[in-house]
Formats: structure tokens, C-alpha cells, sequence
């Protein structure tokens, strides 16, 4: 009995130990990158038919491990449950979802430098029925929907209630999006590489709605002061220099 506590104890510790690391040494160490990723942001991270994970956000992750001269391991995490969370928790060593770089954000994880330009959206259904559009000086009876813990629901919780919208939170964008298209909410504020990709994959059903609502930088997330920020930061100026960062763009956001 005693003694199966005390193994259960040091296994238990050792699990904990291996999953604390969060610094270049201690990931070369175990040999693992542990990621964690939201995989509903198509194209940068969503699983494909095989029930793979793949896309732009998880080339990346992959060169950075490469760079590191270790594997990756992928795990699947609710956007919500990142920063404050995994990351935060060292449960994973970096987030790389499609992160918005804020202030807020900043003070709690550190984030690589900005590896993508982006912009927060209204996304409506094709040919705009309801004549939403952005500048707006009001809002009074339309429903709009935005995804918990991101920064659309930030945006909209600060800007669009105060012109009378009236806000359905969705933990799942996609509950969302098929809210706009049977018409129980007016639009959806999201990322435009989202509206982009929608056109493509789902002609015909979906568009952005005026003019973009704010524009923002995507980064790695890391915890807080760990050297793997600047490990990152390397692959990135790596990939840029070498054109594999154009290759990338083309292959995810461009032909998808
Ligand atoms: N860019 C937005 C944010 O940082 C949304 C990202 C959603 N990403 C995802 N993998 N679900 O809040």
C-alpha cells in the first residue's frame, strides 16, 4: 500500500516535472515541444480529413521544434483555456492558435514578435441581406455574435454594445456561423483570414460586412520570460529570410 503511494507519488512528480519545462534547455531536454492549439481557425490550425492537425500556425510550430532539434507534440486546447491556462500553467510550452498580441494579454504569457497582420471582422451572410456595415452610429436591434476569450468579443463588448447591439457569446465559432446563416444573428465579428478562407471553401454563403473593425498582430504565446520566445523568434526570421515564410502564406492562406 505504502508503497504504491510513493511510486504513484514519484510518477506523479515526474510527469509534472517533465511538463513544467518551458525553457530551450529543459524542451532539448525531454525532446518534445509540447503546443497548444484551438484547431477551429482554418487555415491555421484545424484538423483535416485524416483527423490530422494541420496549417500555417502549425508549419510554423514544426520549424520551431526542427530549429530546436526536438519533436512536436500537438495538444488540442479550448481557446478559452489558454492564457490564463496551459500557458500560463506550463501544462504546454507554447500556444501558436491564431493569438491576437494585446496588452492584457501581454501581461500574463510573453509572445514572440508578430508573425501575422489580421483584423477583426463582421462576418454576414453572402450578399449582406440585414445591410450591416462598419463605420455604424448604431447598432439598436441588431444581434451579434462573437466567440468567447477572443479578441472579437473584446472589441464588441467595449464598442458595439454601447451602439445597442446586443451580443450572443459562442464558446464554438462554429455555432456561431450557422447562426448567421439560418438568420438568428445579424453577423459574427471574427478574423478576416476566417472570412477570407470561407469565400474559398464555402462559396457563396458568407461575407465580410463593411469596413474592417480594428486590425491587430498574431503571436506565439509562451510563458511568461521564457527563452523560447527569442527560440521562436529566431525560426521566424529564419523562415522570412529564407522565403519559406512566402511559401508558407501561399500554401495555407493563399491557396486555400
Ligand atoms: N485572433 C483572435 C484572438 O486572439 C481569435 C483567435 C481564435 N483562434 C483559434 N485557434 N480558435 O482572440
Amino acid at each position: 500500500m505504502k508503497k504504491t503511494l510513493l511510486l504513484g507519488m514519484l510518477l506523479t512528480g515526474s510527469l509534472i516535472g517533465s511538463a513544467l519545462a518551458t525553457t530551450v534547455a529543459e524542451v532539448k531536454k525531454k525532446g518534445t515541444l509540447v503546443l497548444g492549439t484551438d484547431p477551429q481557425f482554418q487555415p491555421f490550425e484545424f484538423t483535416n480529413d485524416k483527423g490530422e492537425i494541420v496549417g500555417f500556425d502549425i508549419d510554423i510550430a514544426r520549424a520551431i521544434a526542427k530549429d530546436l532539434g526536438v519533436k512536436l507534440e500537438i495538444q488540442n486546447v479550448g481557446f478559452g483555456q489558454l492564457m490564463p491556462g496551459s500557458v500560463t500553467s506550463k501544462r504546454v510550452d507554447m500556444a501558436i492558435s491564431g493569438i491576437t498580441i494585446t496588452d492584457e494579454r501581454a501581461k500574463i504569457v510573453s509572445f514572440s514578435k508578430p508573425y501575422f497582420t489580421s483584423a477583426q471582422v463582421f462576418i454576414a451572410k453572402n450578399g449582406n441581406p440585414r445591410k450591416l456595415g462598419w463605420p455604424l452610429n448604431s447598432l439598436k436591434g441588431r444581434t451579434i455574435g462573437v466567440q468567447s476569450n477572443t479578441t472579437g468579443f473584446y472589441f464588441a463588448d467595449e464598442n458595439l454594445k454601447k451602439l445597442g447591439a446586443t451580443l450572443k457569446v459562442y464558446d464554438d465559432f462554429a455555432s456561431g456561423l450557422s447562426d448567421v446563416q439560418n438568420g438568428r444573428i445579424d453577423a459574427i465579428v471574427g478574423d478576416k483570414p476566417t472570412v477570407d478562407y470561407l469565400k474559398k471553401a464555402r462559396a457563396g454563403q458568407f461575407v465580410q460586412a463593411g469596413k474592417d473593425l480594428v486590425s491587430e498582430d498574431y503571436g506565439i504565446a509562451f510563458a511568461k520570460n521564457s527563452d523560447l520566445a527569442q527560440a521562436a523568434n529566431r525560426t521566424l526570421d529564419r523562415l522570412k529570410k529564407s522565403g519559406e515564410y512566402q511559401k508558407l502564406i501561399e500554401k495555407w492562406i493563399v491557396a486555400k
